[in-house]
């Protein structure tokens, strides 16, 4: 896959229409390999709108000429995580804004992403770590205690 560094639970995706795609494929392949096949499709739904936005984050307004010139991000990064209660999904990308939860009326084009995110997952967040950047994070399921 070009354009795809993937080490245990950690996936880099080029900032590219794709990734999404292969976010998916990530995300369903950690939860089987976890057994928690019940997981996936809000997994992939959720990682699909998450990874969306840091691409559309990732990706300059400004015509690709200049956008390099301002060595634009050319990636963002994904890993799961499971703790004692939960799945956690976090989506790295380059920009420093936040995200920002919208309430789409009916007849609204965009703005559901988010939403969504907030509807499937037990809870989501971000944080700007140190070094640069997002995180965009959601916990997948409480997970019954394992002793
Ligand atoms: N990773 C992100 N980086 C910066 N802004 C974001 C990010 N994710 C979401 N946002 C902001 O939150 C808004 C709502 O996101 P979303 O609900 O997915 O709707 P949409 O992507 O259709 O605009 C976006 O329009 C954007 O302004
Ligand atoms: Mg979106």
């Amino acid at each position: 896959m070009a354009g795809v560094t993937t080490t245990a639970h950690y996936l880099e995706l080029s900032v590219f229409p794709t990734s999404p795609y292969y976010a998916r494929v990530h995300v369903q392949r950690v939860l089987e390999e976890w057994r928690r096949g019940d997981l996936v499709e809000t997994a992939r739904l959720v990682v699909s709108e998450l990874v969306s936005n840091a691409i559309k984050a990732s990706t300059p307004a400004v015509p690709v000429a200049e956008a390099a010139a301002h060595a634009a991000p050319d990636h963002v990064w994904l890993d799961l995580y499971r703790t004692r209660e939960a799945v956690v999904l976090r989506v790295w990308d380059a920009c420093r804004t936040p995200p920002v939860l919208c309430v789409p009326e009916p007849d609204d084009e965009g703005g559901r992403g988010l939403y969504l995110v907030d509807l499937l997952a037990s809870s989501w967040g971000y944080h700007r770590p140190r070094s640069g950047g997002k995180i965009v994070w959601c916990t997948l399921a409480d997970l019954p205690p394992t002793d």
